[in-house]
């Protein structure tokens, strides 16, 4: 196999607040190849925003701290970069969208200045170039009209217009890496579903590896390879979209999908044709006072005794696809039988 593109090796932050320290995410680990799109999927709180945010140095320092860990980006530790550094690949090499537009783009600039500003810093562009670039970019991403939009203000955008505006900027250098989180939850599904075709047509064209943060599980099997499942700063479990959701070997990740509309379980919310996650019984842990063992022993009807003591490494899962890993002390298919 290749280089990773991205290699997270126990990624490990916290927040030091009032209240006690968060264990906002654990010794993270995983790589992603080039080309690669991942999902992250998780409940609120699992410390699916604050990874991506900690490897491209975006979370607030303090309260924030990056206690241990290497992302190495083509070989290269991001953690460990120079503030200017990182600054040049955010935006260059590394492509961002987050879910709310109005606080990225800057509402007393044009769009269009927005998009050259970015080409002319990351790629050095000239004026001309950069505009000329700007009007190719707003067609890709399919804002009609272009060259009348580039002079326009984000407030003269739909809220479509300006999720569409925004994927522009974080494609707008051809990055190698497109970090998106949940970067079409505010939308309405149609506007949602043109925007992942979109994402789709642009990662064939442009060939970028992808993180796409989401509680959606539809946007996870129209578009991941791979999905992450994090719960409690830990990836419970990760592997290939299909092994994950039809050879399910955490019990996290099986409440997740149980919960969802199509099995009829209590308390699933159909929204529109999306399938949304819905909380699955019991409460998230007090990340200030974490459980010793699998944060999810608590919840979990099939957790043992060392589940409660002692954290489970993420490892291969037995006889699962090849990359299909579980943390998990406790043996989800065995436990499920003798349950039924
Ligand atoms: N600035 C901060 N100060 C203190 N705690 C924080 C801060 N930012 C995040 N956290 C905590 O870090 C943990 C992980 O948060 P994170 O935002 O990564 O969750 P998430 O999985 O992205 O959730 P959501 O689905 O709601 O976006 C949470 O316990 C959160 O409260
Ligand atoms: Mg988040």
């Amino acid at each position: 196999m290749m280089a990773p593109l991205l290699d997270v090796k126990d990624l490990t932050v916290r927040f030091d607040t009032p209240n006690g320290t968060v264990h906002a995410v654990s010794g993270v680990s995983y790589s992603l190849q080039a080309g690669e799109t991942l999902a992250v999927v998780g409940e609120s709180g699992s410390g699916k925003s604050v990874h991506v945010l900690a490897m491209v140095g975006l979370i607030p320092k303090p309260p924030g701290r990056v206690a241990a860990g290497q992302a190495l980006f083509e070989g290269r530790d991001l953690l460990a970069m120079p503030e200017h550094e990182l600054r040049r690949l955010r935006g260059g090499q590394i492509g961002m969208i987050f879910q709310d537009p109005m606080s990225s783009l800057n509402p007393v600039l044009t769009v269009g200045f927005q998009i050259m500003e970015s080409l002319r810093t990351h790629l050095g562009l000239s004026k001309a170039a950069a505009k000329k670039r700007a009007i190719e970019l707003l067609d890709l991403v399919g804002i009609p009209e272009p060259q009348r939009r580039i002079e326009q203000y984000p407030h003269q955008f739909s809220g479509g217009m300006r999720q569409r505006a925004m994927i522009s900027i974080g494609i707008a250098c051809n990055p190698k890496l497109l970090i998106a989180d949940e970067p079409t939850t505010a939308l309405d599904v149609t506007i949602q579903a043109q925007i992942l075709d979109l994402v789709r047509g642009l990662r064939k064209q442009l060939g970028m590896a992808i993180i796409w943060i989401t509680h959606d599980m539809g946007v996870v099997a129209g578009l991941a390879d791979n999905v992450q499942v994090m719960y409690g700063g830990r990836i419970q479990e990760r592997g290939p979209a299909r092994a994950v959701f039809h050879d399910t070997r955490s019990a996290y990740t099986y409440g997740l999908l149980k919960s969802l509309p199509e099995h009829g379980a209590p308390g699933a919310v159909q929204d529109g044709t999306r399938k949304r996650l819905v909380q699955i019984p019991g409460y998230p842990p007090d990340m200030t006072n974490p459980p010793p063992g699998d944060p999810f022993a608590p919840r979990n009807p099939f957790a043992t005794e060392r589940c409660q003591a002692e954290v489970p490494p993420l490892v291969q899962a037995e006889g699962a696809a090849p990359g299909h890993m579980v943390a998990a002390w406790y043996d989800l298919r065995a436990a499920r039988g003798a349950q039924a």
